[in-house]
């Protein structure tokens, strides 16, 4: 008997420094639009996650608070949809012991992006960094989620999930845990630094000039898109021409993420244009989208005590959907309840 699953979406960030536009365009943005279709939608600020590098903890809850309040900005209903954070649903540490006897060594060795944290450092990171991918694993299958949306950065991620669902259901001879699909799609998967079209956008980093933060005012958005770096080319008159144009495809997809367009539909609009014009274009319609988030996220962030309400409601939410599927787990795995 194959077991069948609610449509289900699980995704999470980590509140370790501020929201930047990778974030909303890679995640939030589309955990949106998830809403209302179909789907039982789960969004979790992964505070165990963000712990397995050194987090300040006078700073880390209101970057806890700050991440959420940058979800609920952006649109997320936290009625409709379950917004919480990671550490008050002690099931996801308790399922992710039981995924670290699941996977194996070898598989957490080819993880990318552990490779990259850890540099030449590999000896000294912390245990954690290097599970990190088995608690991933046990935040989306904690909820047997169908859909996990995330940008391309976790794809791997995604993948080491289904393997451990695999294994598990596999070593148990059950059916209990799903393979979850990743949801990448869209021209916002993977935006990269305005000042290096050839390294990711990410809240850390050397300049605050090469990155687009949440909370930066309109001015600030304006600045930092018309200063971006590209080459001296125009725009081409077909996508086709922005291969091997790694600034110029940037701005070209972030500007189609942001419209809801594709990069050919951007093109379209510009074809042949010169940074004097679609630079202008871009800041515009940048400001125009977020502007309003990062208003609404001062105003949210006003008020703690309503968004550690909205996250101890959403906790709560979550744990009667993740308790019997640990208790289960546990009775699969043959631990004694007594
Ligand atoms: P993190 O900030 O690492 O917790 O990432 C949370 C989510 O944002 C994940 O789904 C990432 O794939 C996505 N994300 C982070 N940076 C980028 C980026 N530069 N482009 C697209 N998605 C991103
Ligand atoms: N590892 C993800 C990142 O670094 C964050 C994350 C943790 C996540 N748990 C998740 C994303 C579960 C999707 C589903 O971006």
């Amino acid at each position: 008997m194959t077991q069948t699953f609610t449509p289900r979406v699980f995704s999470g960030i980590k509140p370790s420094g501020g929201l930047q536009l990778g974030n909303y365009l890679g995640a939030i943005k589309r955990w949106v639009d998830m809403q209302g279709k179909g789907f039982e939608n789960i969004y979790c600020v992964v505070d165990l996650h963000a712990i397995t590098v050194w987090q300040d903890p006078r700073e880390l809850k209101d970057a806890t608070r700050e991440v959420a309040a940058g979800m609920l900005a952006s649109g997320i209903d936290p009625t409709t949809s379950i917004l919480f954070n990671q550490s008050q649903v002690p099931e996801h540490a308790e399922l992710a012991w039981i995924f670290n006897c699941v996977a194996r060594v070898g598989w957490m060795n080819r993880m990318t992006q552990f490779k990259d944290k850890a540099g030449s450092n590999a000896e000294a990171v912390s245990l954690g960094l290097y599970a990190y991918p088995a608690l991933m694993a046990a935040d989306i299958l904690l909820y047997h989620a169908t859909h996990v949306p995330v940008g391309e950065d976790q794809k791997q991620h995604v993948e080491l999930t289904r393997d451990i669902a695999t294994k598990f259901n596999h070593d148990f001879k059950t059916d209990f845990f799903p393979l979850t699909e990743p949801v990448i799609e869209g021209p916002g998967m993977r935006v990269m630094n305005l000042r290096d079209g050839s390294r990711k956008m990410s809240k850390s980093g050397d300049s605050d000039m090469e990155r687009i933060n949440m909370t930066d005012d309109a001015d600030t958005i304006s600045k930092k898109f018309k200063k971006a770096k590209t080459d001296p080319a125009p725009l081409p008159e077909t996508v086709a021409g922005l291969k091997d144009r790694p600034e110029a495809r940037n701005l070209v997809d972030i500007y189609a993420s942001l419209s809801d367009m594709t990069p050919e539909q951007v093109i379209a609009q510009y074809p042949g244009a010169g940074w004097g014009t679609f630079k202008p274009a871009l800041a515009d319609l940048a400001v125009e989208k977020l502007a309003p988030i990062s208003t609404e996220m001062k105003r949210l962030m006003a008020d703690k005590g309503e968004i550690d309400l909205i996250l101890a409601k959403g906790a709560e939410r979550a744990r009667a959907i993740a308790a019997p599927i640990l208790r289960q787990t546990y009775d699969i795995v043959g631990l004694l309840r007594s």
